[in-house]
């Protein structure tokens, strides 16, 4: 596999994907940290005087009007002062005109298409990886990079099929994702302990089935203990857990084969019989495994820390993982959220930008985007 320094992409046209899905409130970004770590194999491709042409996804398009919800244009505002300059938005991402303003820009300018999964609707195109859609988009530059990280658990025709018509290579963001993450798949140091937490354990059952024998320990928080603690037959009421009657079973079996690396927390902060957050005693039991571990991995918090009322449980674990001096890895998405909010940025070994794409890089040590870049 191709990385960015192996390809020549001077004067040259590059489409590059990135992963500029990030957490916006109304046309506020919350976090840039996706944008920000971006920049290096964005200004790399700046210096070798390359015209940019970026694709990125945003949300979900199922309709029409999640097309007016999901538009880029903040991004391109946002990644214009970052990058120091102008970013040329185009409010489609295909189409004659399209082609016709990308054919017709310089070397050296920076331009952003609309959300690739505009082309989700009214047919899935872009989710479809559908391959003329993929050679439409080849047809915008020479050259092909993927720097989305926490895109590439999916092989869609942005992501996916837009390799198998151009030379390619990964960025400079991805390359160090994989490099970081290298060691939680090869020659792992022990104890390796993982933190999981969130809310749904449906989705994050074949990583703890994959992670569970190759760790020490595995610390429950979130919804994820709750369907953990459901499944011993706990009462959690109407808290976050899951219904799903095999999913309950396999927790079980997971618990009676796995007793002494299972950890469930023992005290909680609850609302209206509502399971929000876990409590002191669960932090301070976590930290005698936290304390002795030889490396860390962290995906998913406490419970609810958008609401000020229910931060102090993924508050006080980021403290304590802080504390121990030990190396943290954090999974992208709420968790890297929840560590930019408490102010722990610049606190742990690595951030990834990965949500999905972390977890399914961790437990399969492939994505099925980068099988496309082989
Ligand atoms: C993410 O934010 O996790 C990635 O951008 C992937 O988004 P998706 O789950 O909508 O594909």
């Amino acid at each position: 596999m191709n990385t960015l320094k192996d390809i020549s992409v001077n004067n040259k046209s590059v489409i590059i994907r990135c992963d500029f899905n990030v957490p916006m409130d109304g046309e506020k970004i919350t976090d840039n940290s996706k944008i920000v770590k971006s920049l290096d194999t964005l200004k790399y491709l700046l210096n070798n005087n390359c015209k940019i042409v970026i694709l990125s996804h945003f949300g979900r398009v199922k309709s029409e009007e999640d097309k007016t919800k999901n538009t880029l244009k903040f991004v391109g505002k946002e990644l214009s002062n970052l990058l120091g300059v102008k970013v040329k938005f185009i409010s489609a991402c295909y189409g004659e005109k399209v082609k016709e303003i990308v054919d017709n820009s310089s070397l050296g300018e920076v331009i952003l298409l609309e959300n690739t999964r505009f082309m989700d609707y009214p047919e899935k195109l872009e989710s479809g990886n559908d391959l003329d859609l993929a050679k439409y988009w080849a047809s915008l530059g020479e050259v092909y990079i993927n720097d989305a990280f926490g895109s590439m658990h999916r092989a869609h025709a942005s992501t996916a099929g837009i390799a198998k018509f151009l030379p390619h290579a990964i960025g400079f963001l991805v390359e160090e994702e994989l490099n970081k993450l290298d060691i939680l798949i090869h020659d792992t140091p022990r104890p390796f302990v993982v933190f999981m937490g969130g809310a749904k354990v449906d989705d994050k059952l074949p990583i703890i089935k994959s992670l569970i024998d190759r760790c020490d320990y595995l610390l429950l928080g979130g919804g994820i203990a709750n369907s953990f603690l459901k499944a011993k037959g706990a009462n959690v009421g109407e808290s976050i857990a899951t219904n799903d009657e095999e999913i309950l079973n396999e927790l079980k079996e997971l618990m009676d084969k796995y007793k002494e690396k299972i950890k469930l927390p023992i005290d909680f902060t609850i609302d209206n019989g509502i399971i929000y957050d876990i409590g002191n005693k669960s932090i301070n039991e976590y930290k005698k495994y936290i304390d002795s571990a030889s490396i860390i991995f962290v995906n998913g918090t406490c419970g609810k820390f958008e609401d000020d009322r229910f931060t102090e449980g993924t508050k006080e674990l980021l403290k304590a993982l802080k504390e121990s001096g030990v190396k943290v890895i954090i999974g992208g998405g709420d968790t890297a959220s929840a560590v930019k909010k408490f102010g722990y940025s610049n606190d742990f070994y690595f951030i990834s930008s990965g949500g999905g794409a972390t977890l399914e890089y961790i437990a399969d040590k492939t994505l099925k985007a980068l099988e496309w870049m082989k």
